[in-house]
């Protein structure tokens, strides 16, 4: 049932290639233009939103952090991320003009679910990103994107992340395409880009030995801080949720840019703080990541980056460096930088001997509010 490996985890860290190439899958035509064809909702209600706001739980609500960075970029179209349970229990402006994007692997989340009925209460289209098929926010909505990833078993939620991500891109690329936005012309080599993304997540799986060794030599550690900034803040965040729900590790993920405005109080002595740091080749990002990554080495921390191969600063200032691919496009690391950081949990949780599957406290899906 696990495919030969030792956790259902570790198999759906692996089928993370095979995530993004299926959820990618007969989604363009062969002249590399987009065909979603499960969507339901009117392209003129499409060209008229003035906003989207994407409403999940958890992991869900990471990818949602992510995509906002894209969507934002390629479609000028403002996007708020929101936890669906403060959605719902606040009085969000939303409207016709409004798409509510919802993230969910069960699609049972109710937390959710109630924010999605919230929204088209108040006249808002529904599009549900969601990876079980039927599923009741799924029916619920006005149209659907599957995640084709797979059923996902372990509770932490790994290749269902990575498939979010990609299919809150195409979505963002067919957003672009359909609105005639200036980013037009970045929708081919984007969908290129991501169609290259499973080759690159191959790639970072091969140092998955160097990474769990590395991971065992933290086995004692009470406390890890991750920071990032640009895409790499929600990958922070997302590292440090998996930290805790796995290893019950005291884990923060926060903006690489806030360390000075707190959170460096906490830096000490031997405290493992991962970076993860933007390509070299966005010199602006980088230098102020590279920046933050000094500040914690300075301070006797230990230093972990998150680096594209060839980083020569990264590898100068981290007591250890995950490498991922070299030309990965900034908006593409994530589905690359999380890999390490899923690993790393795991094989923390392994070590103490816990249920790396099933994480104690939790469910796979929460179906309670
Ligand atoms: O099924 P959903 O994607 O709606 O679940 C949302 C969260 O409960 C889920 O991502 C949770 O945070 C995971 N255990 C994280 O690994």
């Amino acid at each position: 049932v696990k495919g030969g490996y030792d956790t259902f985890m570790d198999k759906e860290i692996h089928e993370e290639p095979m995530a993004v190439a299926e959820t990618l899958r007969g989604r363009t035509s062969p002249s590399g233009r987009l065909m979603l064809d499960e969507m339901r909702i009117g392209e003129s209600v499409l060209r008229s939103i003035d906003k989207i706001i994407v409403v999940a739980c958890g992991t869900a609500a990471y990818a949602g952090h992510v995509a906002k960075y894209a969507i934002e970029h390629w479609c000028r179209i403002p996007v708020e991320v929101e936890l669906a349970h403060e959605f719902r229990y606040r009085d969000p402006v939303v409207n016709e003009k409004t798409l509510v994007v919802a993230i969910s692997q069960s699609g049972e989340t109710m937390d959710t679910l109630m924010g999605i009925r919230h929204a088209r209460e108040q006249g808002s289209k529904v599009l549900a990103i969601v990876n079980t098929h039927g599923s009741t926010i799924a029916r619920e909505s006005d149209a659907v994107l599957y995640t084709h990833a797979g059923p996902e078993v372990a509770v932490a939620s790994t290749k269902a992340f990575i498939a979010q991500i990609t299919a809150c891109y195409l979505l963002g690329l067919y957003l672009a395409e359909l609105r005639g936005n200036k980013y037009e012309d970045e929708v081919a080599t984007y969908l290129d880009e991501l169609g290259k993304m499973p080759g690159r997540i191959e790639e970072v799986l091969e140092s998955e030995e160097d990474i769990r060794e590395f991971a065992r030599s933290l086995a004692d550690a009470t406390s890890v801080l991750f920071l990032g900034r640009h895409v790499g803040y929600p990958v922070a965040m997302e590292g440090a949720l998996k930290l805790k729900e796995l290893a019950y590790i005291h884990a923060e993920g926060f903006a690489a840019g806030e360390l000075k405005h707190g959170p460096i109080a906490l830096i000490e002595q031997d405290l493992p703080v991962f970076v993860i740091v933007p390509t070299p080749r966005r010199p602006l990002l980088h230098s102020k990541v590279i920046s933050n990554l000094q500040e914690v080495r300075a301070r006797g921390a230990r230093a972990i980056a998150i680096a594209e191969e060839g980083d020569t600063e990264a590898e100068a200032y981290a007591e250890k460096v995950f490498w991922v691919p070299r030309t990965t496009p900034t908006l593409m690391m994530p589905l690359v930088t999380v890999v390490p950081l899923q690993i790393f949990a795991s094989e923390l949780a392994r070590v103490k001997g816990y249920d790396v599957d099933k994480p104690r406290n939790l469910a796979k899906s929460v179906t309670v509010e």
